[in-house]
C-alpha cells in the first residue's frame, strides 16, 4: 500500500477587506467578496497520516494533545477530504506555528489551509489550486486566501464550485509590512465562526455588504497602482464599518480594548503628519498597522512606546501554501 502521509506549510493573511457574515454557513459561502495579504515568515506546518489501523482521528498542536473542540472541528473537515478520496481511514495530524499563540494572529486560516495540501496529497488526491482553495474555505472561510500567494483575492461565488481565492499579484509586486501590535494576549470574547453568524443581526450588515464590492475594487486598484493613500483610506474604512457590525449585532461584540483605541489614534495622527500608515483590525482587539517597508522599523518603534502594547511583529506579503518533501 503507498504510503498515506504529507506535510505543507502555510501563512496566515491579514484581510485588507474583510470577510463577515455568511449566505451558507455550513458550505462557509461568505456574504461579500474580501482581500488579503499573506503574512510572510509567520507559518503553520503539517503533517497528516491516513492510518488503516487508527480507529479515530488524532491532533497534536505545538506538541501538545489539541482540546476536543479542535479535534472535532478538524476531524468534520477530514471527513470531507476522505469523501472526496473514497477512502475510509482515520488520520493522524501535528500541526506547529512558528508565531506565537496568543499574538492575535488568526491561525485558522494558516491552519486550514495547511491542512488541505496535505491532507489531500495524503489521501492520493491531485488537487489544483482552485479547488485546494475551495476545500481550506470549508474548514475556515479566511483559509481560502491562505492557498494563493501574496495579495488575494477571495471571490464569493454563488455555490461551492466557484467560491475560491486567486492571487492579484505576488508577493514581490509591493513591499507593504504589517506590523503587528499586539494589546492583548488574552482568549477573544467569541470565536469568528459564531461571530458570522450574528451578523446579519445588525441593521448595518447589508449597507456593509452592499459597499464591498465597490471598497473591493478600490483595494484592488489601490494593490495594483501602489497606492498606499488610496489604500490606507478604503482599509480603515472596511475595518470600521465590519467593527459597526460587530458593534451593533445581538449580541454586541465589542472587540477593540483602550490600546486598540491607542493605537488607531496613533495611526491617525501620524498619517496626518504624512508618515504612510493605516490600520485594520480582525475579530480581535490586536491592530494590524500597514506601511511601506521601508518604513516598517520606525513605525515598529513608534508602535511599542504606546501605552497598552505589548509587542510588534512584523511581517512582509507571504508566497503560497506549499508541500513540504519529504514529510519529516
Ligand atoms: O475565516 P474565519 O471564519 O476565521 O473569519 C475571518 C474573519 C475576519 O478575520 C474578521 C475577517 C477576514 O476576512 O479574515
Amino acid at each position: 500500500m503507498p504510503e498515506l502521509t504529507a506535510a505543507a506549510a502555510a501563512h496566515p493573511n491579514i484581510a485588507l477587506i474583510k470577510y463577515w457574515g455568511n449566505r451558507d454557513d455550513a458550505l462557509r459561502l461568505p456574504a461579500n467578496g474580501s482581500l488579503s495579504m499573506n503574512l510572510g515568515g509567520l507559518e503553520t506546518r503539517t503533517r497528516v497520516t491516513f492510518d488503516p489501523a487508527l480507529e479515530a482521528d488524532h491532533l497534536i498542536l505545538n506538541d501538545a494533545v489539541a482540546a476536543s473542540g479542535e479535534l472535532a472541528r478538524v476531524s468534520a473537515f477530514l471527513d470531507t477530504v476522505r469523501q472526496l478520496a473514497g477512502i475510509p481511514h482515520r488520520a493522524g495530524v501535528e500541526s506547529w506555528n512558528n508565531f506565537p499563540t496568543g499574538a492575535g494572529i488568526a491561525s485558522s486560516a494558516a491552519a486550514f489551509a495547511a491542512l488541505s495540501l496535505a491532507a489531500s496529497a495524503a489521501a492520493g488526491l491531485d488537487l489544483s489550486e482552485k479547488d485546494l482553495s475551495r476545500l481550506a474555505r470549508r474548514g475556515s472561510g479566511s483559509a481560502c486566501r491562505s492557498v494563493p500567494g501574496g495579495y488575494v483575492e477571495w471571490l464569493p461565488g454563488s455555490s461551492d464550485l466557484d467560491s475560491y481565492a486567486v492571487s492579484i499579484a505576488p508577493p514581490e509586486h509591493w513591499a507593504l509590512a504589517d506590523c503587528i501590535t499586539v494589546v492583548s494576549a488574552g482568549p477573544k470574547p467569541l470565536g469568528s465562526s459564531q461571530g458570522h453568524r450574528l451578523a446579519s443581526s445588525s441593521p448595518f450588515q447589508k449597507a456593509r455588504v452592499a459597499g464591498a464590492p465597490r471598497r473591493l475594487a478600490q483595494a484592488r486598484r489601490a494593490i495594483l497602482s501602489r497606492d498606499f493613500d488610496a489604500l490606507a483610506q478604503v482599509i480603515e474604512l472596511d475595518s470600521n464599518l465590519m467593527h459597526a457590525v460587530m458593534l451593533t449585532g445581538q449580541p454586541a461584540l465589542l472587540y477593540f480594548l483602550p490600546g486598540s483605541i491607542a493605537v488607531m489614534q496613533a495611526v491617525l495622527a501620524w498619517r496626518g503628519e504624512g508618515l504612510p500608515v493605516a490600520y485594520t483590525l480582525d475579530a480581535g482587539p490586536n491592530v494590524h498597522v500597514l506601511c511601506p517597508a521601508a518604513e516598517a522599523e520606525s513605525v515598529r518603534q513608534r508602535l511599542a512606546r504606546l501605552p497598552g502594547v505589548l509587542r510588534v511583529l512584523v511581517a512582509l506579503p507571504g508566497g503560497q501554501a506549499r508541500w513540504i518533501h519529504p514529510p519529516a
